[in-house]
């Protein structure tokens, strides 16, 4: 069954999307199943991967939330496209703001999404969902249906207000829908190295936050090469695989399996010493 994960900060532009397709895309060539929720309207996750007009697909994240909303059977596999580069897409696009609209008047409206998500769980060992830059209705269903969460922070400013308000929604959500969600880890992104700058963030959040949350020891740097990828609809490991984007994107792909290693082991280490 799918470990699920959602990439979300209310803040736009900060890696989100970037880190959906190459942390997916890298999972998926470590011999992972990966299904990818493109959760915006904005569909930059659908457009990043080579569907480039999502608005006229005929099967989307909102006819799927649509038909859990109107209680409607459906195929688990409908609407799932496929990425060359080895990872299934449930696209997104403008229709989503309508179902975010329509969720409020919905009975189990922070629970629809889980619903669709647990009905595709079994084909996938990972699914990640690309959440939209604000923590409305799409986000709190995201929430509700994820494992855990990793937290993309763009290097180039002081996170801490974004990231408390983050922060307490996240336990808001644990305490009242999901009791599982942990947030899997922050993750530094367009981090110029050149700069104290980017090394003060980096210092600072670590100082803060790092007693309380992981903060991934991967960091993303910035580079124009990783900004190009969305446009061609691939990969930075196929755009640029000798990169240091690239090379980033494998190292935090080994430390979010790594992850999940760790927790299967103390699981599995807990259950031998409780027989
Ligand atoms: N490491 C990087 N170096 C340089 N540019 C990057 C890097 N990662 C992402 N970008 C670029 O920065 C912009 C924002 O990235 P992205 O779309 O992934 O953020 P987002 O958080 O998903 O944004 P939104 O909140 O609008 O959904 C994009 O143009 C992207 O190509
Ligand atoms: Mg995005």
């Amino acid at each position: 069954m799918a470990k699920v994960i959602a990439l979300a900060n209310q803040k736009g532009g900060v890696g989100k999307t970037t880190t959906a397709v190459n942390l997916g895309i890298g999972l998926a060539t470590e011999g992972n199943r990966v299904l990818l929720l493109d959760a915006d309207a904005q569909g930059n996750l659908t457009d990043s991967l080579g569907f480039h007009e999502p608005d006229n697909l005929p099967v989307s994240l909102a006819t799927m939330l649509q038909k859990c909303m109107a209680e409607e059977a459906y195929d688990p596999e409908e609407g799932i496209l496929q990425h060359h580069e080895g990872v299934d897409l449930m696209p997104g696009n403008i229709e989503l703001s309508a179902v975010e609209v329509a969720l409020v008047n919905t009975m189990s409206r922070e629970t629809i999404l889980r619903g669709y998500v647990d009905s595709v769980k079994d084909n996938y060992d990972y699914i990640l969902i690309d959440c939209m830059p604000s923590m409305g209705m799409m986000t709190i269903n995201a929430l509700a249906a994820a494992d855990s969460v990793i937290i993309p922070v763009q290097a180039h400013y002081l996170p801490a207000k974004g990231m408390t308000q983050l922060l307490q929604t996240v336990a808001r959500v644990r305490r009242q829908i999901n009791k599982k969600l942990v947030v899997e880890g922050v993750l530094l992104t367009m981090v110029d190295s050149r700069t104290n700058f980017a090394k003060d963030i980096s210092f600072v959040l670590r100082r803060d936050y790092g007693d309380k949350l992981r903060v991934f020891q991967t960091e993303i740097p910035l580079s124009i090469r990783a900004a190009e990828t969305s446009a061609r609809g691939k990969s930075i490991y196929s755009h640029d695989p000798n990169g240091q984007v690239a090379k980033a994107y494998v190292s935090l792909t080994r430390e979010v399996q790594g992850i999940g290693s760790e927790r299967r082991q103390t699981r599995q280490h807990k259950a031998d010493h409780s027989r």
